[in-house]
């Protein structure tokens, strides 16, 4: 079952919960839903373009479901197919508009006339940073991302980016060290990486937004009671012999237990 996580707006939860639980039903590999919808869809007929190759296709149906109609077997950059994992980054354009436009293949219907392609997976840098060697979040943020004090304000992250993210204002906060507003800023991202190719800053602005997020959780929210509690008791060794009790056990034995 698809979970739609809270913090995606309404209306583009409904229609990633709709979308996915479409898919999801319907998905048991991928020659199976071609085949029902070559044999079912064919009322309605759209012209798109998918990699510089015309194809005809039933209308209303996204552009994954599109690529698997005309027998593309996808395996890499499909995920979740229900707006959530990021994985299906997409370049389209659509008659009538000069722009290159950005999406998500499993959240975008197809169009008359859409040419799309998928974007191959690209490398993205990822700082590696521990936390408990960081005093000064702000000041580290600089450390690890030094290109983040150079956004050049051209709001291209934020075209790009199809959660509606206003992106080149989280990373002015997180520049700024409003960890808070950048954080909630970059709450719904769901890593799709379409908005770091398009930084004339070279910024991976998904980057700094998590560790926005991070540095927020860890430094600034207020921690449960319980949870200071627990985690004083697991220091204080209250759980290490259960703990080794439990690593001691084989598989069979593991499964004999039960929870309190
Ligand atoms: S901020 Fe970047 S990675 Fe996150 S959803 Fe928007 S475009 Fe995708
Ligand atoms: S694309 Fe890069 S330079 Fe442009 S606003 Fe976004 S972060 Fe700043
Ligand atoms: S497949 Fe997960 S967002 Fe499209």
């Amino acid at each position: 079952m698809f979970v739609i996580p809270a913090i995606f707006k309404p209306e583009s939860r409904n229609k990633a919960l709709d979308i996915g639980l479409r898919r999801y039903d319907e998905y048991k590999g991928w020659g199976e839903v071609r085949d029902t919808f070559m044999t079912t869809a064919t009322e309605h007929l759209v012209n798109i373009e998918i990699m510089g190759k015309k194809y005809a296709v039933p209308a209303g149906i996204t552009l994954v479901q599109a690529m698997w109609h005309v027998g593309l077997e996808i395996t890499r950059g499909i995920g979740c197919l229900g707006g959530v994992c990021g994985a299906c980054s997409t370049l389209y354009r659509t008659p009538g508009s000069y722009e290159l436009k950005t999406g998500l293949a499993c959240q975008l219907i197809v169009e008359e006339g859409i040419s799309f392609s998928m974007m191959q997976s690209f490398p993205v840098r990822k700082p590696v940073y521990k936390f408990e060697e960081i005093t000064d979040p702000k000041q580290a943020l600089f450390k690890h991302f030094p290109e983040a004090a150079f956004c050049r304000n051209c709001n291209a992250c934020t075209e790009a980016c199809p959660q509606e993210i206003d992106v080149r204002t989280g990373i002015w906060k997180a520049a700024f060290g409003d960890f808070k507003g950048a954080s909630d800023l970059f709450l719904p991202c769901v890593m799709c990486n379409l908005c770091v190719p398009v930084c004339i800053a070279e910024i991976s602005s998904n980057q700094v937004g998590l560790y926005s997020r991070r540095v927020q959780g860890i430094f600034f929210e207020q921690k449960p009671d319980a949870l200071l509690t627990r985690i004083d008791e697991i220091e204080k060794g209250k759980f290490d012999s259960e703990w080794k009790r439990l690593r001691s056990m084989s598989r069979s034995e593991l499964a004999t237990v039960s929870l309190p």
